[in-house]
């Protein structure tokens, strides 16, 4: 299984495409005897929690037997494009991506669609209205984990009758994660007028811009008692960023983020990050499982819910030691 880069994905891979439909049957080999081969756009590598679903989808086409043919955008969405259109051409019988940004699909999808290759999205979802572009959508409720962070918030905060000073550390403009959080917090703290989001900004689920935006937030806002990053790298920055400041992260700043990975835990068992919502990287099995079932021609499921929980200080104790990524 070769990790190659977008630039020479037509030349890198050959196998596959020997017993491709000839008209009206179905183009994907199936669960027969031949090789199911998989052509996965995945977003890059910005983060803990994408190197960890890297390994997961890599780990688990190996255990099903899928040959998968990997590609990583580097976060550009034209990259994803020209990933997806070479895997037309090479006529892998199931694409699935991971798109950087919601919005742009549908050429590219109308494509594979006209080329008979079915696509799962997994991770993050595409805003088209033709719902025939795909077969399935796998990933985490994003809505839910921006609501399940401003629930905490407002707990916490109950007895507070002070306005509340929240900075907001976006995740990647335009993607389903960064505006599915923002809405679901923004809904939950809008219930109560004396939570105030004073300020909010990309730091595109890096750590490096999470240190350089709050760097920025700290100048320019004395009185900053929150921060909302939407993960756990960019909360990482940012505690950084407020050490670097002379003020405690976690006491002087209290910071929730998403994701739930290990160097996110470890900053939350430390008192350093007060809360994490988990969002799983871990959708190999159930992607190679999905793969499966539509080339085999079985009913899926439109959308696949990841499940997932949350964790407070004594509770990233507890997980650390047998968490896996
Ligand atoms: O789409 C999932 C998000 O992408 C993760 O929460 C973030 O860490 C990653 O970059």
């Amino acid at each position: 299984m070769a990790l190659v880069a977008v630039g020479v994905l037509a030349t890198a891979c050959g196998g596959g495409g020997e017993t491709t439909a000839d008209g009206g049957a179905p183009a994907a080999s199936g669960g027969g005897d031949s090789t199911i081969t998989m052509g996965f756009a995945q977003v890059g590598a910005e983060s803990g929690w994408r190197t960890a679903n890297t390994k997961s989808v890599q780990e688990s086409a190996k255990a099903a037997g899928i040959d998968l043919k990997f590609s990583d955008a580097q976060q550009k969405q034209e990259n994803q494009i020209k990933a997806i259109r070479s895997y037309i051409q090479q006529k892998v019988d199931v694409i699935a991506f991971s798109p950087v940004v919601e919005s742009g699909w549908d050429t590219v999808l109308q494509e594979a669609k006209a080329a008979n290759i079915p696509v799962i999205l997994t991770d993050r979802a595409v805003d088209s209205a033709d719902k025939t572009l795909y077969k399935t959508f796998l990933g985490s409720d994003f809505v839910e984990e921006g609501k399940k962070a401003g629930q905490w918030l407002v707990e916490q905060y109950a007895s507070e009758t002070g306005d509340v000073n929240i900075v907001e550390l976006q995740g990647t403009t335009g993607s389903a994660p960064a505006n599915d959080r923002k809405s679901g917090f923004a809904e939950v703290i809008g219930a109560d007028p004396k939570f105030k989001v004073i300020a909010s900004q990309s730091g595109d689920f890096t750590r490096a811009k999470g240190k350089e935006v709050m760097d920025a937030f700290l100048k320019a806002h004395p009185d900053i008692d929150v921060l909302y990053a939407h993960n756990d790298d960019m909360g990482l920055g940012a505690i950084e960023a407020i050490e670097g400041a002379g003020k405690v992260p976690g006491k002087d700043i209290k910071i929730i983020t998403v994701d739930a990975v290990k160097d996110g835990m470890q900053a939350l068992a430390d008192g350093k990050i007060n809360y994490i919502v988990e969002c799983s990287p871990l959708l190999g099995p159930q992607l190679m499982d999905l793969a499966k079932k539509v080339l085999a021609g079985e009913t899926v499921p439109d959308r696949v819910v990841t499940e997932e929980t949350t964790f407070t200080q004594e509770q990233a104790k507890q997980a650390l030691p047998t968490r896996q990524y």
